[in-house]
Parts: C-alpha cells; structure tokens; sequence
C-alpha cells in the first residue's frame, strides 16, 4: 500500500499542467459503446477511473489501447449485461453504462455502483428517464435491468438537477425515434463535452449548456476523433494550494470561464487572480479574509471543491462558513482536518470555520477523492509532518498529484509501506 507523505510550510511556485477532466472521461469513454466503432479520445487523465473503465469496456468485447493520454477504443463487438459486477460496483461512473447499453442495444443489466460515500446516491431520476423513453426497468437483486421494444423520444422533467440522470438520459435517447426533451438538466461542462463528442460521431443534441436539452433522433452513430476539456476540479485544487500555501502559480490547460466561481470566491479572500486565454495565475501575499459558501450545481460553487474549501479557510482570518446543498452528507473528512488541530463545528449542512489558527502535521486518512485533495492542502499549508494513507481515493481523479505538486517545490512524496 501507499501513502502520502508531506512536509509542509513551502509557498508553491511555479507553472502545472492541468490534465483532462475525470467527469467528462467518464461519460465520453462510456459513450463509445453507442458508436459501435473506432474512437480515439484524447486528453484523457492517466486516473484509476479511467483504468477502470478501460478494464470494464475490454471486458464488454471492446478493443482498447492506450497510449499515456491518448485512448483508442472500438466498441464494435461489445455486448450488454456482462460487465463484471466487482469492477462496476467500485465507481460511480458504471452508471453510464445503463444508458449507454439501453441506447445501443434496448437492452441493459449493470451492477449498482459504488464510488465516494457521501450519503445516500440514488438513481430514480435516471429511472424516470429511461421509462418515459419507453422502458421498463427493475433494480431488484443488486442489478438495474432495462429494456424496451423501441425507445421513443419523450418529454422529461428531473425532479432535481443531477448529472448523472442527465448524463445518462442522453446517452439512452440518442437513437430514441423523434425528440427527446430534457427540463431542468444539469448545465456542468462535462454535460456539454458529451454532448460535442456525440455530435462529432453523428448525433443531434441541442441545448447541452442550459437546463433543457434536446434531443433528436438519429440512425446511426460513427466513431470520431475528440479532446476531452480540462478538468476544472483538479484546476481548482491547484488553486486553492497556491492560495493555502502563500504561493504564486500558474495554472496552465484550463478554461478559466468554467473556474469562474472558485476565482469568484479567491478573489473575495484576498487572493490575486489573473485569467488568461488557456491559463490562470494564482497568487497570494499577505492574510486571507474569511468568507461563506454555498455548494450549488453549475454554475454554482462546486460540491467537489467544498472539503478543499473547508481546507483552505481554516488558514483565512476569522470565521467562515461552508454550506453543502448537494451531498447529505460530505462532511466526513473533517475529522481528520481536525487532527491538525483546525477549529471546525457541524451544524447540520454547514460548517463553520474559525480560521487562522496554529496548525500541525498529523497523519489523516483520505476518506473519499476531494476529501483527500483537502487534506493534501491541509498538508502543504501546515507546518510538520502529514502522512495520508487509503490515497488510492485520491488516486481515482487526481491525474500524478505528488509529480505536479513536486513541480511546484512541494516537499512531497510517495511512500510504499
Ligand atoms: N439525486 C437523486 N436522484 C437521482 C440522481 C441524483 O436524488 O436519480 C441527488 C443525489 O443524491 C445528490 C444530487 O441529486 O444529492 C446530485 O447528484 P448527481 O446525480 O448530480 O451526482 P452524480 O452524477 O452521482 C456527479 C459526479 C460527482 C459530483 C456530482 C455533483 C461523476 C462520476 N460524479 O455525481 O463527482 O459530486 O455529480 O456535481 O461525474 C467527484 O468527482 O468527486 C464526484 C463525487
């Protein structure tokens, strides 16, 4: 097993490279499978999600290479309802596959997933969609199994903004005959990169951006060439740990339009942001002012920079407070921030923060992916020692975390024991 180990207290400086976004990866190399042919999918991170996807594709009849960022896949001979339920269950993102394999094949039957525990993580929206195409589904015995005669285009409503059920929605209704509608989807970049990925192999999406989405029907899908957009959740981790450190960076491969609340709330602490066309630069001199959040879904202050949020303000003067609106409950990690000796109170969804105390190294255990990221933070910002142990949590989205941060001057590394 490995681990993380930080000695912390040194400013990050200099430049990082900010590698293809996890929550875009998944969905597009999901939404290969609907092609049924050749796709070569570029600035893809070098993540265990994404080995695992490979793995759960190659293991469906998909043929896979991969070449550092690049990913070749030829979903041609895939077939549905044989991915292997130990490899689905272990992450969020198999739920893909439900839409993927009912829109190809009318047919699907997936384990239920896993992923980071942060409450309860239904999937009846998702369901909502795929009946009002035409199907009928059932969830007993661990499986979701769908199938229809024919999937018609139809008018959905979502109950409330999620990703996923939009994600997956789209995937089942690109061949639905006629147009399918969807109202109150989600509008997060990585709704929009699938949808350009599926338009560049021949679907008709319109909309993917806003909260109604529609779909047309089309016949046939062809395999293409696509380049993932950069993930905006590692770009932020970054940012926050220039800010927490007293550092000075640049941030390189982002789209600063997609970091506008996390610049937005940066710039409320004090902290000096410059956006350039494909970068951003990070630097802060001098004390933090303490602020409040509010977890929303995009364009909102996103749910998966909230434990670094909580992070970064236990270094900002005076208190601050941190609302999740998303999550039931993401506050497990806070915990383990607290071992560094971080003032932090729980009062129902939120989380108060008495910044600006002295800090101490302590030995935390990463307990779910962002819940990690804040805790790396904790360790670069704090002085001594931090060790961070179940770190393939951190592993599943963070594309060479120590290499990055060691560009950066960090006194960091991984340590097998
Ligand atoms: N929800 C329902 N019913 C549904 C679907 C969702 O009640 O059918 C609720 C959830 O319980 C939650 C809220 O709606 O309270 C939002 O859930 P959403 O469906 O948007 O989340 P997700 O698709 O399961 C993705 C990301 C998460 C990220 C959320 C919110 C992937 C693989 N995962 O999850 O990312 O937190 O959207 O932005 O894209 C991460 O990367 O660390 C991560 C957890």
């Amino acid at each position: 097993m490995d681990k993380i180990v930080i000695n912390g207290g040194t400013p990050l400086t200099g430049t990082v490279e900010i590698s293809g976004a996890k929550n875009a990866a998944l969905p597009i190399l999901m939404g290969t499978i609907l092609t049924g042919d050749r796709c070569v999918i570029e600035n893809v991170p070098e993540i265990l999600d994404v080995d695992l996807t490979l793995e759960i594709l190659e293991k469906m009849g998909a043929k896979v290479r991969r070449d550092h960022t690049t990913v070749e896949v030829d979903t041609k001979d895939v077939r549905p309802g044989i991915s292997p339920y130990e490899l689905v269950s272990r992450m969020r993102g198999s739920t893909y596959l439900i839409g993927a394999e009912l829109g190809r094949f009318q047919y699907t039957k997936v384990g239920m997933t896993g992923g980071c525990n942060f409450g309860i993580r239904p999937i009846d929206q998702h369901i909502k969609g795929f009946k009002a195409l035409g199907a009928t589904v059932s969830t007993l015995g661990g499986f979701v199994e769908a199938s229809a005669e024919a999937l018609v285009g139809s008018e959905v409503y979502f109950d409330m903004v999620s990703v996923g059920a939009t994600v997956n929605v789209i995937l089942a209704s690109v061949f639905a005959t006629g147009t399918t509608v969807l109202e109150n989807a989600a509008r997060e970049p990585h709704i929009v990169d699938l949808a350009n990925f599926l338009n560049s192999c021949g679907a008709n999406i319109m909309g993917a951006g806003t909260d109604t989405i529609k779909i047309k029907g089309v016949e046939s899908l062809h395999g293409s060439t696509y380049a993932i957009i950069p993930d905006m959740i590692e770009a932020g981790t970054f940012m926050f740990a220039a800010a927490a450190t007293g550092g000075h960076v640049k941030i390189n491969n982002v789209i600063p339009k997609h970091l506008d609340s996390i610049s937005a709330k940066l710039s409320e602490m004090g902290v000096y942001i410059e956006e350039l066309d494909d970068a951003i630069i990070v630097k802060r001199e001098g004390d933090m002012k303490s602020i409040n959040v509010k977890t929303r879904p995009y364009p909102g202050f996103p749910t998966d920079m909230q434990p670094q949020m909580t992070a970064l303000l236990c270094f900002a003067k005076g208190d601050g407070r941190v609302t999740e609106d998303v999550w039931d409950n993401r506050f497990r990690y806070i915990e383990e921030l607290r071992k560094t000796g971080a003032q932090i109170d729980i009062a129902g969804k939120t989380a108060l923060v008495h910044g600006g105390g002295a800090l101490v190294g302590a030995p935390m255990r990463s307990v779910d992916l962002r819940a990690g990221a804040a805790m790396v933070i904790m360790g670069l910002a704090v002085s001594g020692r931090t060790e961070i142990i179940d770190i393939h949590t951190i592993e599943r989205g963070y594309d060479n975390i120590v290499k990055k941060l060691r560009n950066l001057g960090a006194d960091v590394r991984k340590v097998s024991f």
